[in-house]
């Protein structure tokens, strides 16, 4: 609901449902939006001239005729470095005369029923249970315009966030930044979170003291990147994972961003986070316009648990275009780590062979498959099959995975390119890079120029003649090399800063053709494994690779990070072999299935050298996964024990209808004479009856203020005192609830 007081005093706008209020005002003496209130709901009333705050203050830098308006210490909606105020703008515009002093006025508001598309970016949908708040801006010294969209949720205690620059003259102005929002809180009692990390070490969960000056979290590298995840957010000191005030901020982009809490010394908390700006710039030309990507940003007084529910449910429903339902998706096999580069068309048959017998649905044959492919250091940017690999060709081998009654699958990286393919020699100038200097290469490829709408066109066509010739029903679309010297052949010398943006917009763009060619193709994205594991990506794959750490354990750290964003569904898991291929640990099959259960679930290890008890093993887990999809795929998720606290983790998924529930519980190294423990549950219903694992009968109340004993419990079983169970390092265990 957006309500618009027209009072007295000012024009304010309150957009507020069930949860959350998000309040702003025009400011009536210089005509700036001034924001007043973002969190819990509260009671609308017809006037909040009230929370317009103002304080004497020493202050050099007062707008003319005021003794009070110092941009400075005013909280605003979009703040312009340049002004009277010095902490980070929001937005960053280059004029004819070369300097950026932007003013941007209030001129007019419009309530959009539903949510307007972005176009060329990915973004949430929604029905008629959603508004938007257009908001029309004028520079006073020029004829831009800046759009600004807000859109509430009815069910959720999300708003979103983007922004549009209009260009209506003839004039070229340089836009230098343009953030796609900021918001200034009125007090620091905040620590923040956000999940960074490196290879194979993605999504670490970090919590901080937030201090004066400025904190950040970025990518400058063309992807979302292993660093740091574009999200972060704002938690008061008490919140844990069950209680307290949250706010989460996430950017539905994939390319090079920025996020920043910057403290001032009134102790105002200014939150922003969009493109990165140190590697972009815009040429705006006359009559046209700019759109920043959307945010999402998700307030909750439920704890970080509270936040994800949001998040999972929403980017479920409004974000993520979904193929299929996750209950309906298939258990794959990756044949990565099965074979790396070393197979052939019998070899990778007999594994399809075993997945069957197993119980796997879809087969996916990843790197090695194309034209003289053998090891990374060539044939990318060649879509066609490997003949000495498949000498009856990719069809008849996909026809046999087919036959066999599984889906099939194919790993490709259409970003890039090497040098020894036709492609390459006979476009040269498709990279990016610059002609007369050095171009960097990663794993001895180079990164395809896709600013360059010709480029695209070109891997468009290589993809759908692949799509023609052999019947595929899941794509992993990989990317495995960062952009560096950045530099776009195709791009006139003033346009060189858009190389970045462009190129994340060409990656869009091919999604979005690919599939408009074969709408039910699923897609799971992957970055070196993690790298772009961000909600750009989600909007056109219902999974992403999370790492190429397959190890039960480091995932536990992993999965529990992205799960504070990203549901289950998306959180792309296997089971890998021991010793394990990152960290040469070994770990048990129960540990590696009740880990990557939690996840997407597929398997990544030679089904042919595992003996006959562990295939039986694998039958039987697969049977259970796929009973435990629909809780896993559409359940409310919980973190019960943080990976990064303690030496166990535990979580648990609840069904929608509250009738079973599904824990997970890790300890990592096995204790002599352990403590008594046992882990309390949460979310279920207090005065109802459980069973657990098919046994017993305990009320919810008991099990959410008690809890369930880890220990082996031997009351009455004095006699296994010689062989009593020892847990082990690296033990884990599941517990099935369901309610009598
Ligand atoms: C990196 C991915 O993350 C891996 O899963 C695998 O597909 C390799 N690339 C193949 O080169």
């Amino acid at each position: 609901m957006i309500y618009v007081n027209h009072n007295s005093k000012q024009l304010e706008f309150h957009l507020c449902n069930q949860q959350v209020s998000y309040i702003f005002c025009v400011d009536s003496q210089i005509k700036i939006l001034e924001h007043l209130y973002y969190g819990k709901k509260i009671t609308h009333q017809a006037d909040f001239y009230h929370l317009v705050e103002r304080e004497i203050r020493p202050s050099n830098n007062l707008n003319f005729g005021s003794q009070l308006t110092s941009l400075e210490h005013i909280k605003q909606e979009i703040p312009v470095y340049g002004t009277t105020d010095f902490r980070n703008g929001s937005i960053e515009i280059i004029y004819p005369d070369g300097d950026a002093i932007s003013h941007f006025e209030y001129v007019s508001y419009r309530i959009i029923k539903g949510k307007p598309r972005i176009d060329g970016l990915p973004h949430s949908f929604s029905n008629s249970k959603s508004e938007t708040l257009e908001i029309k801006l004028k520079d006073k010294y020029s004829s831009l315009e800046l759009l600004l969209y807000y859109c509430i949720f009815d069910e959720y205690s999300i708003i979103t966030r983007w922004m549009k620059i209009v260009n209506p003259s003839n004039t070229i102005y340089k836009i230098e930044k343009a953030l796609s929002f900021s918001l200034d809180f009125p007090e620091r009692d905040f620590e923040w979170i956000h999940l960074s990390g490196a290879w194979a070490r993605e999504a670490q969960l970090e919590r901080d003291q937030v201090v004066t000056g400025v904190q950040t979290i970025e990518s400058t590298r063309g992807a979302s990147s292993h660093l740091h995840q574009p999200f972060m957010g704002l938690v008061r000191r008490e919140t844990t994972e069950h209680s307290g005030e949250v706010y989460g901020f996430s950017l539905v982009y994939s390319g090079s961003f920025i996020g920043q809490i910057e403290v001032d010394s009134y102790d105002v908390v200014r939150v922003q986070l969009g493109i990165q700006p140190k590697t972009f710039s815009w040429v705006l030309n006359g009559h046209e316009s700019f759109t920043t990507p959307e945010v999402i940003m998700c307030y909750s007084d439920n704890g970080l648990n509270g936040m994800s529910q949001q998040y999972h449910d929403f980017l479920c429903k409004h974000l993520i275009r979904q193929v299929q339902p996750f209950s309906q998706r298939p258990i794959l096999i990756n044949s990565w780590e099965a074979s790396y580069f070393n197979f052939d068309e019998q070899s990778l048959y007999s594994l399809a062979q075993q997945s069957k017998e197993v119980g796997i649905d879809l087969f996916v044959l990843d790197d090695g498959w194309f034209a003289s492919r053998n090891s990374d250091n060539g044939s990318l940017g060649c879509w066609c099959e490997n003949k000495a690999k498949f000498p009856n060709g990719l069809k008849h081998f996909a026809d046999s995975i087919h036959h066999l009654g599984m889906k099939f699958g194919i790993w490709i990286e259409p970003e890039m390119i090497s040098r020894d393919v036709p492609l390459f020699r006979q476009h040269p100038d498709w990279i990016i890079g610059h002609p007369c200097k050095n171009i960097s290469h990663g794993r001895n490829q180079y990164v395809l120029d896709f600013a360059n709408p010709d480029v695209v066109e070109e891997i468009f066509i290589q993809l759908k003649n692949l799509l023609d010739s052999v019947p595929i029903d899941y794509i992993k679309w990989d990317m495995n090399r960062y952009i560096s010297e950045a530099y776009s052949q195709y791009l006139s010398r003033e346009s060189q800063g858009e190389v970045f943006h462009r190129y994340i917009l060409g990656v869009y763009n091919l999604l979005e053709k690919i599939l408009d060619y074969q709408e039910d193709l699923l897609i799971e994205t992957c970055a070196g494994g993690g790298a772009r594991f961000d909600l750009g990506m989600l909007y056109y794959s219902p999974q992403i690779w999370a790492s190429d750490n397959t190890d039960a354990i480091e995932r536990l750290k992993i999965q529990y990070g992205l799960s504070l964003v990203y549901p289950l569904s998306t959180i792309g898991s296997h089971v890998s072999a021991v010793p394990n291929h990152q960290v040469g640990r070994i770990t048990s099959l129960q540990t590696r299935n009740d880990v990557a259960l939690f996840g997407t679930f597929g398997y990544e290890l030679n089904l042919m050298q595992l003996s006959r008890q562990d295939k039986q093993i694998i039958s039987k887990q697969i049977i259970e996964a796929k009973e435990r999809r629909k809780l896993i795929g559409e359940g409310r998720f919980y973190r019960l024990k943080s990976p990064f606290e303690f030496n166990e983790t535990a979580w648990m998924v609840i069904s929608p209808d509250e009738k079973e529930a599904l824990i997970g519980y890790y300890q990592i190294l096995g204790k002599a004479n352990p403590p008594y423990k046992r882990l309390k549950l949460v979310g279920l219903i207090e005065n109802e009856f459980y069973t657990i694992d098919g046994k017993g009968h305990y009320s919810g109340d008991e099990l959410m203020n008690i809890g369930i004993l880890l220990n082996g419990n031997y009351i009455d079983r004095e006699q296994e005192f010689w062989n009593r169970e020892v847990q082990g390092d690296f033990y884990s265990k599941l517990f099935y609830l369901k309610k009598l």
